[in-house]
């Protein structure tokens, strides 16, 4: 039943955005901020890791129709960059992308044979929620754990229920209704930084903060339907004041967090 959830949501969403990045995020800010962030951070572990972008695996669990892979491929030349990817129609999209370097193959990362080599560094781009128990994404951040080298990275981009619960009571506070989780996601709880430990994967600072996009879910999902009158919201330029006033990480207000894992070296 999950995985039909999964199937028909990616193809419909396939078919409707084809190579575009809101493909698998709408609010557009959202999607960028997440790029920047996993580009930086990739760049940012190969230094640590004194590894050239030319000998680079990475690998991007849950690839979509490739959009962040593309956006790693303009900065990191010469690279190695694999996605595995579930639903063929987002593959065949994904495939479509014939760039050097870039390999796309139908996978579940449930799967651990489903890729047979180890990578410098893993990506997941809310694609371990798609997996709709904790069984299920227990047994992909096990893969995950088996994909990555020795002293390798796990850049995490995922959604938490905590400050889900903490964007719905602002918004309960001021009289809105709750934002629901998706039928397609199983927000991922605290817990499982436990569970990532125990396999190895030790949480490490980040180019960004993990709640780096708390002030932009505040503004955007509580602020702004706070400034409405005569059913219209403001204008831009009040939204823009706050946005770029703002630092970008007050509260946890953004289910959408960024993590980075190291796998220790034995
Ligand atoms: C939020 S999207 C990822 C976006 C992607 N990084 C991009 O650049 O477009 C999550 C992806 O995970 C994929 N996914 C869901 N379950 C999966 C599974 N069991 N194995 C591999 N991919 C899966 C979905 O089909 C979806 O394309």
């Amino acid at each position: 039943m999950s995985d039909k959830i999964i199937l028909e949501h990616y193809a419909k969403l396939s078919k409707g955005w084809g190579l575009q990045g809101q493909m698998s995020m709408q609010d557009k800010v959202v999607r960028e901020r997440e790029t920047a962030f996993i580009t930086k951070q990739t760049q940012h572990c190969l230094r640590t890791l004194g590894v050239a972008p030319e000998q680079a695996v990475v690998l991007d669990v849950g690839c979509g129709n490739g959009y962040l892979l593309a956006a790693l491929w303009e900065e990191l030349a010469g690279a190695d960059l694999r996605g595995i990817e579930f639903v063929p129609e987002l593959v065949a999209v994904a495939q479509t992308r014939t760039l050097p370097g870039l390999n796309i193959q139908q996978g579940d990362m449930r799967v651990r044979d489903c890729f047979k080599q180890q990578a410098h560094i893993v990506i997941t781009e809310r694609s371990v929620v798609n997996l709709l128990s904790w069984e299920e994404q227990k047994a992909a951040f096990e893969n995950i754990a088996g994909w990555i080298k020795p002293g390798g990275f796990y850049i995490m981009v995922e959604s938490f229920q905590e400050p889900w619960t903490e964007m719905n009571a602002a918004r309960r506070e001021n009289n809105l209704p709750e934002v629901p989780i998706s039928s397609h996601n199983r927000y991922l709880k605290e817990p499982c930084i436990d569970t990532l430990g125990s396999l190895g994967l030790r949480t490490v600072p980040g180019v960004e903060a993990q709640n780096a996009l708390s002030s932009h879910f505040f503004l955007s999902r509580v602020f702004q339907h706070l400034l409405i009158q005569d059913g219209r919201p403001a204008s831009e330029r009040v939204w823009q004041f706050f946005a770029e006033g703002l630092p970008p990480d007050v509260g946890n207000y953004s289910p959408i967090l960024f993590r980075v894992f190291q796998k220790d070296c034995i």
